[in-house]
């Protein structure tokens, strides 16, 4: 296998632990590049939510017998995993379904705080879960939706979010790296812009946090949303970072059993972060399972992570402009994650996806869950799109480029 020599990243090896990659698709041996939509999940990470459910499927903080204390301390591991993976405390991790459901808090949480003609500052390049539920939150409330533009090299232009961003703005957030233009956000600076206006800063990084080394405190932003499917964990366990001194103030979003201190007839009080925001059984074996998929990250390391891909990227870049299809990402790759959206002219994007399955191949096509992005700022009815992660080959992106060209084949496309 051919990889970037100076890479230390042996793939090889890794791809050992992923055992859906031997598996036989139409014949053919499985070429996975469907990362954006969700990861592959390796060995450790099924192994650990298999232990759970095999050797100590129990509750957590309510049964003291061993195996109850046993899942305790493994799920408040998880939440201590997480807060060092992304430079925050404990009490600041709170375990949900996914980034739709962090937003979704998040939207429902912070309805207190505004009135009518207030500004929620969005961006062209969200997907739906950072889109639907302000949308729906603005229509409530008489609040106004701004999105910042999108420029000629498809990265969010910054003069125009400058503009848009003034006192009456109480909400910014923001996609970390786009699922369609893989654009990697400079969510520092827009954060700076959010809080001169003394705006809360919200970061969706479900596209992100696979791909990068995370710092909250760095970028500085009040809440931070991700998902677990799509950085080697399972689906169903999410996470919603927010600043302590921000979720102490937030009442919590769902009521019952876990996120008390104390119930009475009349009232109750609330209990200590993070859990006053996890009510009701959790999703034990999803966040072992996370921090799983955390520790096998951090044994490979989200700097050589991001080296490989970057240069998995430039390689799938340059194929496939060798084939004539028309690429939507920016020019310049420290700001490109190893997504690329892709057209080919007289094909429809799931006639593509269709023929290189055939082939073992799976992409995704269509809107990608950004269709105001994909429809109106791109102009496009769909697209097809190869999302990379860290197991894929070079190889792999040669049939992914041979698979287009016999699919243009059979449209008689040259
Ligand atoms: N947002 C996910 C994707 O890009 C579902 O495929």
């Amino acid at each position: 296998m051919k990889i970037k020599p100076d890479s230390m990243l042996d793939v090889g090896k890794i791809r050992k632990d992923f055992s859906i990659l031997n598996k036989m698709i139409n014949g053919k041996q499985l070429i996975y590049l469907d990362n954006g939509a969700t990861s592959l999940t390796p060995e450790p990470v099924i192994g650990a939510m298999n232990e759970y459910y095999g050797e100590y499927n129990a509750n957590v903080h309510r049964s003291i017998h061993s195996i109850g204390e046993r899942a305790t301390r493994e799920y408040e591991k998880a939440h201590e995993k997480v807060a060092r993976f992304i430079n925050a405390d404990f009490e600041e991790i709170i375990f949900t379904k996914g980034t739709t459901e962090s937003l979704n808090t998040l939207a429902y949480c912070l309805t207190k705080r505004l009135k009518e003609g207030d500004v929620i500052i969005l961006s062209e390049m969200e997907h739906h879960s950072n889109l639907v539920p302000w949308q729906q939150l603005a229509k409530e409330k008489k609040l106004i939706v701004k999105y910042i533009k999108i420029n000629e090299d498809f990265e969010l232009d910054l003069e125009h979010a400058k503009k848009i961003i003034d006192k009456k703005t109480k909400i910014v957030s923001v996609t970390h790296v786009s699922n369609v233009l893989g654009t990697i956000n400079d969510v520092k600076k827009i954060g700076e812009l959010a809080h001169d206006a003394g705006a809360i800063f919200i970061v969706d990084s479900a596209q992100g946090i696979p791909h990068l080394a995370i710092d909250v405190k760095k970028i500085d932003c009040d809440f931070f949303c991700f998902s677990g499917h799509k950085m080697l964990g399972p689906t169903g366990i999410g996470v919603l970072y927010g600043k302590k001194e921000l979720l102490e103030k937030l009442d919590p979003f769902l009521f019952g059993g876990e996120m008390i201190k104390e119930v009475g007839f009349e009232d109750s009080k609330w209990n200590n972060l993070p859990w006053k925001f996890e009510a009701g059984t959790p999703n034990i074996a999803g966040g072992i399972g996370l921090g799983a998929a955390i520790d096998y990250l951090n044994k490979i390391g989200t700097e050589k992570i991001r080296e490989y891909e970057e240069y998995l990227t430039e390689y799938g870049i340059k194929r496939l402009n060798e084939i004539g299809v028309k690429i939507y990402c920016p020019k310049n790759p420290k700001i490109r994650s190893g997504v690329i959206s892709f057209k080919i002219n007289g094909m429809h994007a799931h006639d593509v996806v269709a023929l290189l399955d055939r082939e073992g191949v799976a992409i995704r096509g269509g809107h990608m869950c950004a269709m105001p992005l994909v429809t109106k700022v791109l102009n496009e009815n769909s697209l097809c799109r190869a999302s990379l992660y860290f197991y894929n080959t070079p190889e792999e992106i040669d049939k992914l480029v041979g698979g287009i060209k016999k699919a243009k084949e059979v449209f008689q496309i040259i």
